[in-house]
């Protein structure tokens, strides 16, 4: 009988879809993510817009948690969630931040590290106005990350608002809610080989347009 550990501990996968060299990885770190997301897509795995983000505290303690990428605009990633948050607390405090995607399926990782900068209010109202009712409404009656004594308190908040707004549209959008946008300064694109010999090239960037590609060991 073998305990949870070693059961964990024997869990292997070989990897052999695909290969990735310097020839196909091209010049530009954002066309091959799109091509790269564009793929992921076609795969339909779920939630394929889903990454992590990890972000540091001012005890440079760091945390890491889910968002969904919502957006490529001026080649940046962009993302929406509460700006009074951790993750929005963090990144006041130190915008580097790092992003990832695993895409399982394709036997595939990206890595982006970054700075990350609050969209334009237009964009988050934008955005904002496109989410369902009901997210519109969640995101004012939910004081993200904090203690809330019960879950009753977050639902009778819910009920106020929607007396409040009814079916409104016009459900303004809270100024603690808009959209990051992550501008890459490195980005590393990772491919499952066999024997674990992936394959990684990395993109490096001082500035816009002037991407440095090199391949890195497994
Ligand atoms: C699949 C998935 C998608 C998520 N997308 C978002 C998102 O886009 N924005 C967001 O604020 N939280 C999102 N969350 C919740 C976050 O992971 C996290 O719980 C929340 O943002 C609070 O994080 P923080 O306390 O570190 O700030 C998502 C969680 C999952 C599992």
């Amino acid at each position: 009988m073998h305990t949870l550990s070693q059961h964990i501990a024997q869990i292997r996968e070989d990897y052999s879809l695909a290969t990735l060299d310097e020839h196909l990885a091209g010049d530009d770190p954002l066309a091959l993510f799109e091509k790269w997301f564009r793929e992921a897509e076609i795969s339909e795995i779920t939630d394929v817009n889903a990454m992590s983000l990890a972000t540091v505290d001012a005890s440079l303690q760091p945390h890491v948690r889910t968002v969904l990428l919502k957006g490529l605009e001026d080649g940046g990633f962009v993302f929406y969630t509460n700006y009074e948050s951790t993750k929005g607390q963090d990144i006041s405090f130190c915008n580097k931040v790092s992003l990832l995607f695993f895409w399982k399926e394709l036997q595939r990782q990206v890595r982006i590290e970054g700075v990350a900068e609050r969209v334009t209010a237009d964009l988050s109202d934008a955005y904002f106005r496109s989410r369902p009712f009901g997210s519109r409404i969640g995101a004012i009656a939910s004081p993200q990350s904090r203690e809330i004594a019960a879950r009753d308190i977050l639902e009778n908040r819910i009920q106020e608002l929607l007396k409040q707004y009814g079916e409104d549209d016009a459900v303004p959008r809270p100024a603690h809610w808009g959209g990051y946008i992550v501008y890459p300064r490195k980005m590393e694109f990772w491919q499952g080989r066999s024997s674990r010999l992936h394959d990684r090239i990395v993109f490096e960037s001082d500035g816009p347009q002037a991407w440095k590609k090199y391949r890195i060991a497994p």
